[in-house]
């Protein structure tokens, strides 16, 4: 009983022997610049919640050298005072201007301070002692700015990277946005200034737009690189619908990557389709639902299989009667000028409407007479092409229209195909036939 009473006596007092002996090297150290703290000037030094460490064992002379009983000379270089206990934190390839002039005293303390790292204020303020509190200012401000995190993104000393960045390029950002670096991996274009840098369009910092963005996301923002589109959607005499919706330029297109050719957020065709899902007004009158129209008509017309509306119609607005890249008449009678039909020409032979009489250029011929030059080419009244074929789908073979809009009237075309030639009732004659081998003689 006794003896373990005893061992623990000599267990405790060996304890505070060995905390006694460490307090006194710091007591010693501190009586051998006693004056300092002892004197009245310097009696709060070390008091603060963050002490340097040779401060904190009272050991002055580490930095300031005594030329006289109490006079010490002026330290001429910072930097190399400090670089005597610490690395050098100016080796690398971007030093901050303060660091690389050895105005390490400018950020921290050689004392002491109530801020970590014996910083003389915290956080953002501390960059903002020097820097402009404007960089962080704007009606949306990045999340790490806005908790005071400049160092998450910028090294205070010194880095490998311009700007003082922890990363190169969008490693920064994919750094904290690990989720867009899994999303954007993979996909099979990447649009250009998102690959170079995502501070092309987003501030870092802060900025008045909806993500930090420095123009409104939805069209300004892209049309100060894509000023050509600008130009082009502010001269353009039909403008399309689809531009103006509350998404802007982002209904069709992703800002950052996708799997379409040409940023769009889906394919062509189910993308204009997902707005032309239902009629629509138009300054021309309304037109049709496309998407139930292309459903009911099985047969589609060559760049609509190909998945291609753009061949024919520019979505971003035209000179042009709906949209079409090309002219294309309005109407149902023009008078034959090949300049007219330059959209079917641009994919299509011309000489199909040129010569009266063929055995090769169109198969719309009876024997040699050339049914397209007889409809088409006359200096008055001669049939569009739209008079007897739609450009998107019908239901009858050769892209035959079932019926055509004739004023207020929709007259029935009646078209049959046989294997050398066909025959059509319309609402304009009587039943014509067409052969090419043996021509039919219509009354
Ligand atoms: C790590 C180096 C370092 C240590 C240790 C250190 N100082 Fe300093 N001290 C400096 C530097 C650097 C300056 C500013 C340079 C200058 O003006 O010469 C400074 C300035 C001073 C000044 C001028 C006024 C001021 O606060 O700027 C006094 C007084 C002072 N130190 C006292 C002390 C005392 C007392 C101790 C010991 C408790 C001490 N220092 C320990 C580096 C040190
Ligand atoms: C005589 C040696 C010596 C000199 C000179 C010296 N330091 Fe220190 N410094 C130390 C010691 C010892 C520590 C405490 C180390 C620890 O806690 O890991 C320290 C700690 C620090 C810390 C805190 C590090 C941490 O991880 O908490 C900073 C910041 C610092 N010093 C900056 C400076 C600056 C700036 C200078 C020049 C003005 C300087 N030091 C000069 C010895 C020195
Ligand atoms: C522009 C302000 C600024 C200047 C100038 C500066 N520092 Fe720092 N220093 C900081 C900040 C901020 C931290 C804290 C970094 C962190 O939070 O990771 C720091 C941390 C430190 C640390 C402790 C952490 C570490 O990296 O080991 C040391 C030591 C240090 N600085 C030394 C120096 C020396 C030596 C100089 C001068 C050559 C210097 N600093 C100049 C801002 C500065
Ligand atoms: C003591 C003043 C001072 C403090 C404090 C300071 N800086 Fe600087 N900083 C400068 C100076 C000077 C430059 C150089 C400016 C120039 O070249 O126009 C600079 C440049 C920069 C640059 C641009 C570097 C480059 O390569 O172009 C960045 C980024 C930067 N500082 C970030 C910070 C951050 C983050 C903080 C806070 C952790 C901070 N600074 C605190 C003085 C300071
Ligand atoms: C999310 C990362 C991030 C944070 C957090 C951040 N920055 Fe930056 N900072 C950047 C990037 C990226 C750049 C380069 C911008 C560029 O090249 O246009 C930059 C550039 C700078 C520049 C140089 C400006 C110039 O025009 O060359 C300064 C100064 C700066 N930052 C200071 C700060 C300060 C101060 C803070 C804290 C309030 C801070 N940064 C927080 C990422 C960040
Ligand atoms: C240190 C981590 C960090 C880094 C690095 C970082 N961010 Fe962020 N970012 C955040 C946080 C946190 C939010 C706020 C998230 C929220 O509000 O849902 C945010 C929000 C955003 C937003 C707005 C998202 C939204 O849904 O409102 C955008 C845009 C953004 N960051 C872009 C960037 C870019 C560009 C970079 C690189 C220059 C970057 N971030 C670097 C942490 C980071
Ligand atoms: C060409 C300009 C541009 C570039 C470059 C860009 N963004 Fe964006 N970003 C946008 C637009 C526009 C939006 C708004 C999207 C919306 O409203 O649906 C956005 C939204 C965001 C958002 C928030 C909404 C969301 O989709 O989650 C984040 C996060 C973001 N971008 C991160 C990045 C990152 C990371 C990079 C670099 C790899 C980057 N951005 C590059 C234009 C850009
Ligand atoms: C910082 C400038 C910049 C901004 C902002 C910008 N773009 Fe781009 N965009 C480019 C560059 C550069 C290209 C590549 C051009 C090239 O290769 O000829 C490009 C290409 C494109 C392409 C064609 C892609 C391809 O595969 O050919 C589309 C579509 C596009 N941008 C749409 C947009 C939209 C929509 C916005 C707004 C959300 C936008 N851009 C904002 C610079 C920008
Ligand atoms: C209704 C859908 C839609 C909208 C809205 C839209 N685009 Fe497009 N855009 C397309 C389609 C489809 C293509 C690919 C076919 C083509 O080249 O015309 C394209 C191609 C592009 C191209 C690359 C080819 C080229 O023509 O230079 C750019 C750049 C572009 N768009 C920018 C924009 C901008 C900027 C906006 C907003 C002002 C915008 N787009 C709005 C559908 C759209
Ligand atoms: C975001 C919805 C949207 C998308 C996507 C869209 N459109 Fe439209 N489109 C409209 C609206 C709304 C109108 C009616 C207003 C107008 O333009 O006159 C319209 C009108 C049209 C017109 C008639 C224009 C006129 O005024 O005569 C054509 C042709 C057209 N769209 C073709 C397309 C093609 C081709 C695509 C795919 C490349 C497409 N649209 C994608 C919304 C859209
Ligand atoms: C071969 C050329 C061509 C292609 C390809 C094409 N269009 Fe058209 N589109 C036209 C022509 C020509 C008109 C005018 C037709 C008319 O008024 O008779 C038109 C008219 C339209 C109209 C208005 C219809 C109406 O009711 O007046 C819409 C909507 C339209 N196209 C959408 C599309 C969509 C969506 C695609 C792709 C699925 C597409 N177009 C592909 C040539 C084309
Ligand atoms: C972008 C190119 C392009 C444009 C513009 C174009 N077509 Fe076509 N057309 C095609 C392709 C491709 C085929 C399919 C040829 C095939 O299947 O051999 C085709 C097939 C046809 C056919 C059926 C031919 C057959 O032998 O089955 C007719 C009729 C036709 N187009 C009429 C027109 C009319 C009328 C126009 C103008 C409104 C027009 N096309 C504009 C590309 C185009
Ligand atoms: C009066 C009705 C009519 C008009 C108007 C008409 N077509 Fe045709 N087209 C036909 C018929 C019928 C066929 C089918 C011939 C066959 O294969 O028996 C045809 C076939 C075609 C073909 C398939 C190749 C061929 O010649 O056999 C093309 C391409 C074509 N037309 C383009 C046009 C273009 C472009 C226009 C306007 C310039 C036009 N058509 C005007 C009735 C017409």
């Amino acid at each position: 009983m006794r003896r373990s009473v005893v061992l623990v006596l000599i267990l405790l007092f060996s304890l505070v022997g060995v905390a006694v002996y460490e307090g006194g090297a710091v007591a010693q150290q501190r009586k051998k610049d006693a004056d300092c703290f002892a004197s009245k000037c310097h009696d709060k030094m070390g008091t603060d919640k963050f002490v340097h460490g040779p401060v904190a064992v009272g050991d002055c002379k580490a930095c300031h050298v005594p030329t006289d009983k109490h006079k010490f000379a002026t330290i001429k270089n910072v930097g190399q005072l400090c670089y005597k206990c610490h690395d050098k934190v100016n080796t690398k390839k971007d030093v901050h201007k303060p660091v690389r002039d050895g105005n390490c005293t400018k950020c921290h303390d050689p004392h002491q301070s109530p801020y970590k790292y014996q910083l003389r204020a915290d956080g953002k303020n501390l960059c903002f002692m020097c820097h402009d509190k404007k960089i962080a200012e704007g009606k949306f401000v990045h999340g790490p700015v806005a908790v005071g995190g400049c160092p998450m993104c910028h090294n205070p000393h010194q880095t490998d990277y311009p700007k003082l960045l922890n990363a190169s390029g969008n490693n920064v950002c994919f750094a904290c946005h690990t989720d867009k670096a899994e999303a954007f991996k993979g996909k099979k274009f990447i649009h250009k200034p998102v690959a170079d840098n995502c501070v092309n369009c987003h501030s870092p910092h802060a900025a008045d737009y909806k993500y930090n963005l420095k123009a409104d996301g939805r069209m300004d923002l892209c049309l100060g690189c894509h000023k050509d589109k600008k130009e082009w959607i502010e001269k353009v005499k039909v403008k399309h619908g689809g531009l103006s919706t509350d998404k802007k330029c982002l209904a069709c297109h992703d800002p950052h990557v996708s799997d379409y050719a040409k940023q769009l957020i889906k394919p062509p065709v189910e993308l204009c389709l997902s707005c032309h899902d239902k009629p629509l007004d138009t300054p021309d009158g309304k037109i049709m639902n496309m998407k139930d129209y292309l459903a009911k008509n099985k047969y589609k017309h060559g760049p609509i299989k190909q998945g291609d509306c753009s061949s024919c119609h520019n979505t971003h607005g035209s000179d042009n009667f709906r949209i079409l890249r090309k002219y294309f008449p309005p109407l149902f009678y023009a008078p034959f000028d090949p300049k007219n039909y330059q959209l079917c020409f641009s994919c299509h032979e011309k000489t199909l409407v040129l010569d009266p009489r063929t055995t090769t250029l169109t198969n719309f011929r009876n024997g040699d007479v050339n049914l397209h030059y007889l409809h088409v080419n006359k200096p008055d009244k001669g049939r569009t092409c739209r008079a007897c074929h739609d450009a998107h789908a019908t239901n009858n073979p050769k892209h035959i229209r079932d019926s055509v809009p004739f004023g207020a009237w929709a007259l029935p075309i009646g078209y049959q195909k046989t294997d050398t030639g066909g025959s059509c009732s319309p609402g304009c004659h009587q039943t014509f036939r067409y052969d090419r081998n043996n021509p039919v003689k219509n009354r």
